[in-house]
C-alpha cells in the first residue's frame, strides 16, 4: 500500500478526520507475534514507540494516522513513558486523545506500556526509583492516558541511591494493585538485571521484559545481558533499533532539514554523523540492496533474526516510514556470508 506526503492512502478518498476509526479486519495476518520470555504474553515483532513524533510540538493529525496505521498492520504494542513529548507528558496526553477518538475501542487488543525513572517534576520525588516517585508517576500517566491500568510498567533506569528492593517492591505492589498487568526494567546492566530479576521472583511477580538499546551500531547487550535474559526467561525488547534513523538511507548524502539530527537539542547530534559512520552506513546499504531491502528493513531484520529479541520498538515520523519498517518482516533470514560481511563493516 502506498501513502502520500500527508499520510493518505494513495487512491483512497480523503477520510474526514471526525469519522470514527475502524480497524482493518486483516490486521492479524500481517504481523508475526513472539512470546515474551517464559510468559503468556505475545508481542508483535515490530512495536511502535512514542518517544518522539507524538508530542505537543508535533502535528496531531499526522501522528494519529501513524497510530492507526500501526494497529491496522498488527502492531498491538505501544510504548510510552511519563516524560515522552516534548513537552514531557504530552505523548501520553496525545495517546489518550487517540484512544478516546476511536483506538480505545480495541483496548483489550492492545499492550500499552509506560515508564518512570527520568526527571519528570521538580523536587526530590520527581525522578529515579523511589516508591514515592514510581507510584505517583504511574497515577499521573494513567490520568493522562485516561486508562485504568497499563499492560507493562517499567522502571526506566536503575537508581544508584535507592535500594533495589524498594524499586522492585514498588513494581510488585503496582501489579498487586492492578495498575499494571506486568512489569519490566530498562537500561539496567547485566548485574543489576540479575539482582532485579531475583528480587521480583521473591515477590512472586516475575520480571516480564527488559527494554534495552540494541542495534547494529550498539551491541552492548550481546555478551552478558541477552544470555542472562534467555536463562531467566525474561523477554527483551530493543529500543532505537535504527540507531535513531542512522540505520536508514536518510543520512547517506548529508543531514536532511526535517531529520532528527537537524533538530535543536537532538538526542542524535549532527556531529555524531562522522565520515566513518557514513562509510559504514554506505557499506551496510549495499548489503541491504543486495537482499532487496532498504537499510531500515535490513537493520530490523538483523535484530529479529535472534529469537531472544521479542520485539523491536521503532519510532516513525510518518506512515511511509512505518510501512518501510514493517516490510522488514518479509525477509528475516541472513546467509552466513551476509552476517560476516555485516560484522566486518561494523568492526571497522
Ligand atoms: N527505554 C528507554 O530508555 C528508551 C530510550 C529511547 C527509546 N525508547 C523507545 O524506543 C522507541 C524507538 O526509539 P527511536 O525513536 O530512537 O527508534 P528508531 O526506530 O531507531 O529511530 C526512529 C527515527 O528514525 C527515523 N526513521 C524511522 N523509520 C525510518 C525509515 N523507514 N526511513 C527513514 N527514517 C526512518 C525517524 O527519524 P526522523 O525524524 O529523522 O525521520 C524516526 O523518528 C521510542 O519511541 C521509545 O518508545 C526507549
Amino acid at each position: 500500500m502506498e501513502f502520500n506526503e500527508t499520510n493518505q492512502k494513495v487512491g483512497t478518498p480523503n477520510l474526514h478526520a471526525a469519522m470514527p476509526y475502524v480497524a482493518d479486519d486483516s490486521r492479524y495476518s500481517k504481523m508475526v507475534y513472539r512470546r515474551c520470555g517464559r510468559s503468556g504474553l505475545l508481542l508483535p515483532a515490530i512495536s511502535l514507540g512514542l518517544w518522539h513524533n507524538f508530542g505537543s510540538v508535533d502535528v496531531f493529525d499526522n501522528f494519529e494516522k501513524v497510530a492507526y496505521a500501526a494497529f491496522d498492520n498488527g502492531i498491538t504494542h505501544f510504548d510510552l513513558a511519563n516524560n515522552y513529548g516534548p513537552v514531557a507528558g504530552s505523548a501520553e496526553e496525545n495517546f489518550g486523545r487517540i484512544l478516546r477518538r476511536g483506538l480505545g475501542a480495541y483496548r483489550d487488543e492492545m499492550i500499552i506500556t509506560t515508564k518512570a525513572g527520568y526527571d519528570m517534576w521538580p523536587g526530590p520525588y520527581g525522578e529515579w526509583g523511589s516508591r514515592k516517585y514510581l507510584m505517583a508517576s504511574l497515577n499521573q500517566s494513567l490520568k493522562r492516558m485516561g486508562l485504568e491500568y497499563v499492560d507493562i510498567f517499567y522502571s526506566h533506569r536503575p537508581d544508584p541511591n535507592t535500594p533495589l528492593e524498594e524499586t522492585m517492591g514498588a513494581l510488585a505492589d503496582i501489579v498487586r494493585q492492578g495498575k499494571a498487568l506486568y512489569v519490566g526494567i530498562s537500561n539496567y546492566d547485566a548485574e543489576q538485571t540479575k539482582q532485579a530479576v531475583a528480587i521480583l521472583k521473591d515477590y512472586k511477580v516475575p520480571c516480564l521484559v527488559h527494554q534495552a538499546r540494541y542495534s547494529m551500531f550498539d551491541r552492548w547487550t550481546e555478551p552478558e545481558l541477552l544470555p542472562l535474559l534467555e536463562k531467566e526467561g525474561v523477554g527483551m525488547v530493543a529500543f532505537s533499533p535504527l540507531a535513531q534513523g542512522l540505520l536508514t538511507n536518510k543520512y547517506l548524502n548529508g543531514v536532511p532539514a526535517d531529520s532528527r539530527a537537524a533538530r535543536p537539542n537532538s538526542f542524535l547530534p549532527a556531529s555524531s554523523i562522522t565520515p566513518e559512520v557514513i562509510a559504514k552506513i554506505k557499506g551496510l546499504n549495499e548489503i541491504a540492496e543486495g537482499r532487496g531491502q532498504t537499510l531500515a528493513e535490513m537493520a530490523l531484520a538483523w535484530l529479529l533474526r535472534d529469537k531472544r529479541v521479542t520485539s523491536v520498538i521503532v519510532g516513525a515520523r510518518s506512515v511511509a516510514q512505518l510501512m518501510d519498517n514493517l516490510n522488514a518482516l518479509e525477509h528475516l533470514n541472513f546467509s552466513t556470508e551476509e552476517l560476516a560481511k555485516i560484522d566486518s563493516i561494523l568492526a571497522k
